[in-house]
């Protein structure tokens, strides 16, 4: 079993979708204990039994990361529980609607901008402000491959994940003189899941002209793009989360890796 984890306390929002427990389990078997925060209680609860079940500590913590006050809450609960935080996975998101920009709604632009980019700076300060203090820690910000080249119909994510590699860029420089790294991970078309499904149907029915009406052709369309020519599995994202969380990447602050098949 590797340990690169052994003793290190790692806190994961967005914990109970899909790519939050992939990557809380791989930190667990990596000797991880685990802070899991979510907004939606069935999933946490399910994440942490399955976190638990690799033999390590974890806690869930209920919060709403569009909410300061909360996030801030949640942080020192973590703290009070596990004494500390060495390693951030800053991963809560939300996909928003797909519209072309001259029909994109306003009131989703902003639910999208608030979850993904003021939630993520919320969690992303008040760890970072507990690791200041202890001059030590390593974050992982959730971007993507919209967050790299724009995709048709998808304004507000895109904004959002291109905020999230800026955000690291910045936070990286400020953090550093503390010994902080800060880098992100930018995955492209990962499938099968809600997201892979979700995105798939909703670009169909945008009837652009980057895509087919039928979802069947949309979804090779879409994989037509990509040099591997398949999608990822969320299986293969923990490998360059945890790579970069790790000491193995203690002189690596600042870049976004694309885990996209060659995109
Ligand atoms: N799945 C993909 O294809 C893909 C590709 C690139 C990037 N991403 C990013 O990866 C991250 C995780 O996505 P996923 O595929 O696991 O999706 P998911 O929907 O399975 O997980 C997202 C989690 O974030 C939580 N969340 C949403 N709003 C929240 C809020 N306000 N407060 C707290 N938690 C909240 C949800 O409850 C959910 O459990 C997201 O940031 C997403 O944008 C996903």
């Amino acid at each position: 079993m590797k340990t690169r984890f052994k003793d290190k306390v790692a806190l994961i929002t967005g914990a109970g979708g899909d790519i939050g427990l992939a990557t809380a389990l791989r930190l667990a078997e990596e000797g991880a204990s685990i802070a899991l925060l979510d907004i939606v209680e069935d999933k946490l609860a399910a994440s942490k039994a399955k976190v638990e079940a690799k033999g390590v500590r974890a806690e869930s913590y209920i919060c709403d990361v569009t909410d300061a006050n909360a996030v801030k809450d949640a942080v020192a609960r973590v703290i009070a529980d596990f004494g500390a935080i060495d390693l951030l996975f800053n991963n809560a998101g939300y996909q928003g609607a797909f519209a072309p920009v001259h029909k994109y709604d306003v009131e989703d632009f902003a639910r999208v901008m608030d979850i993904n980019v003021t939630g993520a700076f919320s969690v992303l300060k008040e760890v970072s402000a507990h690791m200041v203090e202890r001059k030590s820690g390593s974050i992982v910000n959730m971007a993507s491959m919209a967050g790299v080249g724009g995709p048709p119909n998808m304004a507000a994510y895109g904004a959002s994940k291109f905020a999230m590699v800026g955000l690291t860029e910045t936070a990286s420089k400020d953090l550093a003189p503390y010994n902080i790294r800060v880098n992100a991970v930018s995955p492209g078309l990962m499938g099968p899941g809600f997201m892979w499904d979700r995105q798939v149907k909703l670009q169909s029915e945008t009837n652009t002209q980057y895509f087919s009406t039928d979802p069947k052709q949309t979804e090779k369309q879409m994989i037509g793009g990509v040099p591997l020519r398949r999608c990822g599995s969320i299986d293969e994202i923990p490998g360059a989360v945890s790579f970069l969380l790790s000491d193995d990447a203690t002189y690596i602050t600042g870049v976004n890796i694309r885990i996209s098949g060659g995109e």
